[in-house]
């Protein structure tokens, strides 16, 4: 039998800490062990009795009272397969931040390795204050999942953002994380992203509306799953994430080079970049004036297709193109696999409301193989979906 993971929970100071006893619950139903932490605050909210009764295991408020242990802030760091803070205060959301470590808590927080995951909870002004978002913004940087907050009523009786995620969702996010299979351990993954800008003049481009989220997804999936990820961007708001090294360009040409040499090293290329197709075949020195003209012409050239060039001379490398269609997705997607030398297609139907920009999409993967539909779902599921289906092709087929 393999050994039980243990799930370090940690409760702080908010109405909501009384559903920390179900987040327990689902945790213990789900198979794994769980020791809580709480704040001196929380304690205010529900006992540590209640705690104690349901993990079975004493609860750690203060730093120096464990008996028989004078460091139970490093002891439960080790024990941790996953470090879970639920309900997140905005206090304590700072405090992780900026590596404050002055209760249990948030120095166990400080000493431990394993993943962390927090579901922050608090009033909605408290979460939308810069100072909680700038504090987020870092966490997330870190590579910190975050489980919600939902919206809806909140204890102080305003309505809005800020109130915890549903128990079942932390719980679900929680096992994931336990679960996540590293199957890409040792493996290079190279991913293109984003936009390409090509310059018309030294202020304007012709551009266009992707995000990145795709493959910025993609890559922080991949690199949880233990790939070593490089990260080939265009210009986009997204921030660039914990771990991942990101190459940042701004055109197709510029791509194409930063592409080229982690390709050459990559087990997995998977190419989400939204690529100019052409640029001006000259780009004025200076701004351009309108100096009157009713007409302005300019000529285009194509850009090199980043993914067919490199793809020409793949070797091993598993190949995996995005197809951004309106109409026949299957019948180009399938045409793309071959005129590209890619291995996996995914193709996706851009006429309706999914695609560019939005948070969810539906795709279908396209290879030798065969089709397979998925559901709509989150940028991030996808991802996660992608990359299933990448290693169970890389295993049919290799
Ligand atoms: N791609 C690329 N370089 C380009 C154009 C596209 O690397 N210059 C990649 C994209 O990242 C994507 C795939 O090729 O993985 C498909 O791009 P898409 O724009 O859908 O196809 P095109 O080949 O440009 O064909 P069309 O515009 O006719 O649909």
């Amino acid at each position: 039998m393999t050994e039980q993971k243990t799930v370090v929970l940690g409760v702080t100071g908010c109405i909501a800490a009384y559903k920390a006893c179900e987040v327990l619950r689902g945790l213990q139903k789900a198979g794994y062990q769980v020791k809580v932490i709480m704040t001196k605050h929380a304690t205010e909210f529900v006992g540590p009795t209640t705690f104690h009764a349901l993990s079975q295991f004493p609860v750690g408020v203060e730093m120096f009272d464990e008996a028989g242990d004078p460091v139970p802030h490093i002891t439960r760091a080790k024990e941790a397969d996953l470090f879970l803070i639920a309900p997140a205060t905005a206090n304590m959301i700072a405090k992780l931040a900026h590596g404050i470590a002055d209760d249990l808590l948030s120095s166990t927080a400080l000493a431990c390795t394993a993943p962390l995951m927090i579901a922050p909870a608090m009033n909605e002004h408290m979460w939308h204050d810069t100072a909680t978002q700038d504090n987020m913004r870092t966490l997330r940087a870190r590579g910190v999942q975050v489980v919600g907050p939902a919206t809806g009523y909140l204890a102080c009786g305003d309505h809005g953002d800020g109130k915890l995620a549903e128990v079942d969702e932390i719980v679900a996010a929680a096992c994931e994380a336990l679960e996540r299979q590293l199957d890409l351990a040792g493996k290079n993954v190279v991913i293109t992203a984003g936009p390409t800008y090509e310059a018309i003049d030294p202020v304007r481009f012709i551009g266009n509306r992707s995000s990145g989220k795709s493959g910025y997804a993609l890559a922080r999936e991949a690199q949880l799953r233990g790939a070593k990820v490089t990260l080939v961007a265009g210009p986009t708001s997204l921030e660039d994430p914990y771990g991942i090294e990101v190459r940042h360009v701004t055109s197709a040409n510029e791509m194409l080079e930063a592409t080229r040499e982690p390709f050459a090293a990559a087990d997995i290329a998977i190419f989400t970049a939204a690529v100019a197709d052409f640029r001006p075949e000259s780009v004025a020195e200076g701004k351009i004036k309108k100096g009157g003209k009713d007409r302005l012409e300019l000529e285009l050239v194509p850009n090199p297709d980043i993914l067919k060039t490199l793809a020409a001379d793949k070797g091993d490398t598993f190949v995996v193109g995005y197809a951004a269609e309106t109409q026949n997705v299957l019948q180009y997607a399938k045409g793309k696999l071959v005129s590209k030398n890619a291995d996996l297609i995914v193709a996706n139907d851009v006429s309706g409301t999914l695609g560019f920009g939005s948070a969810d999409n539906k795709v279908w993967l396209v290879s030798q193989e065969g089709v397979v539909e998925l559901d709509v779902m989150s940028k991030e599921a996808l991802a996660s979906a992608i990359l299933d289906a990448i290693m169970d092709t890389i295993d049919a087929t290799r």
